[in-house]
């Protein structure tokens, strides 16, 4: 499966992953997770945003019985240039470990579904998790129809041109509700794992930070970069160079993370003045007031610019079900349980109510996003290992 997945949207000079929703590579690998599905005999659904379900057993007649089932799974899209692991690794590792319970003779006792989530990165749209956010009203549907990527192009276009109906598009409970567990397995996105001195290639996840996205736009007036005086310019840069520094700064002061890793700059000349600067603030940390104050601070400086700060998403403080991940770590020996700063759809599920715990993958180097996001076959086995005691666990008959 990892073979056939690596050449889909791989840049050939950097390595790296560029892999957005509905896009001809998306396509591509939504024909891998229908292949893989067939391949198996499971039933592949689309619920109304677009996620991909393959269920082993019939969902519904089994949530008539009052035993709805236990999905695995997570995402195939990628941030610009990504790796190969985040997102990939735990809907391969959903096949493998389902492959593993039928080579063992194992019956469930409950359906098994698989899902790969659209757009989980929200790298062409903005907003991340879009696919799950929609599934369950966290983002109304007409607010997903109406986000742009770079081009100008809304959602509402990119599914038209993908095929699908923009208006179908919405919150699908009949979808949530056969989701009776979820446990998405993940490369794990920092260090915590390899920092052990314990040889430890699994843990359990526990929480996600509260983390959000906003918009910073600084405007300016267009002009020579060679013919106009200094004192005479009214340069959008500036009070947007003055935000990335409030945003290190106020990061720094408050215990959180804060990153601008996107801009856009108008009109994007070389020897031309900035008129208007737009650029994306990801903060983050373990208190959502704390993350606030990031905000707040880096808002205070953009306003002195008469610039503005607009959020586009917000997720609080995320717990995974603490019953189910007390059984995932005691069924897997004891194993470590962690927190993480990075989202997942896992956690707009959990959010939505549904019982929800994650696996995490150790990474060497704890890099993520990135080109060298890495984890060893051996520990990517030991993830499947740990997601089939996990299934057997959930989907087993009860003791
Ligand atoms: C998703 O990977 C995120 O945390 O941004
Ligand atoms: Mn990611
Ligand atoms: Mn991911």
């Amino acid at each position: 499966m990892w073979r056939d997945l690596t050449p889909i949207g791989r840049d050939g000079g950097t390595n790296g992953y560029h892999r957005f929703a509905w896009t001809r590579e998306d396509h591509t690998l939504r024909e891998w997770f229908v292949a893989q599905a067939e391949a198996r005999g499971l039933d592949v659904t689309v619920d109304r945003v677009g996620n991909q379900w393959a269920w082993w057993g019939d969902p519904d007649a089994a949530l008539a019985a009052g035993r709805p089932g236990i999905v695995t799974g997570s995402h195939l899209d990628s941030v610009p240039d990504g790796g190969a692991f985040d997102g990939p690794l735990g809907v391969v590792s959903a096949f493998a470990a389902l492959d593993a319970l039928r080579d063992r003779g194992f019956e469930p006792d409950r359906p098994i579904g698989v899902v790969n989530f659209i757009d989980e990165e929200g790298a062409r749209f903005g907003v991340a998790c879009a696919g799950s956010r929609v599934l369950t009203g966290a983002m109304t549907a007409d607010r997903a129809r109406s986000l742009t990527d770079g081009d100008g192009v809304s959602m509402a276009e990119a599914l038209r041109s993908a095929g699908r109906d923009p208006d179908s598009l919405g919150p699908d409970s009949e979808t949530v509700r056969r989701v009776g567990t979820f446990v998405e397995l993940h490369v794990e996105q920092g260090r915590h794992l390899s920092d052990l001195e314990v040889d430890t290639p699994v843990a359990v996840g526990s929480d996600i930070w509260p983390h959000g996205r906003w918009r910073i736009r600084t405007l300016g007036e267009a002009n020579h970069a060679g013919t106009t005086r200094l004192e005479d310019r009214d340069d959008a840069m500036l009070g947007f160079a003055a935000a990335v520094i409030a945003a290190r700064r106020a990061a720094a002061t408050h215990g959180c993370v804060a990153t601008i890793g996107k801009v856009a700059v108008t009109p994007g000349g070389v020897n031309a003045i900035a008129s208007e600067v737009t650029g994306w603030l990801d903060a983050r940390g373990s208190d959502e007031a704390a993350v606030r104050r990031v905000v707040a601070d880096v808002t205070e400086v953009v306003n002195d610019f008469e610039g503005l700060v607009i959020e586009d998403s917000w997720t609080g403080t995320t717990p995974f079900d603490p019953a189910l991940v007390r059984r995932l770590s005691t069924r897997l020996g004891g194993i470590p349980v962690i927190g993480t700063g990075a989202g997942h759809d896992a956690g707009i599920l959990a959010n939505a109510g549904v019982p929800t715990a994650m696996l995490f993958v150790r990474n060497p180097t704890g890099i993520s996003h990135s080109p060298e996001e890495f984890a060893t076959s051996q520990d990517c086995l030991a993830g499947v290992e740990a997601l089939t005691t996990v299934l057997t666990d959930l989907a087993g008959v009860p003791a």
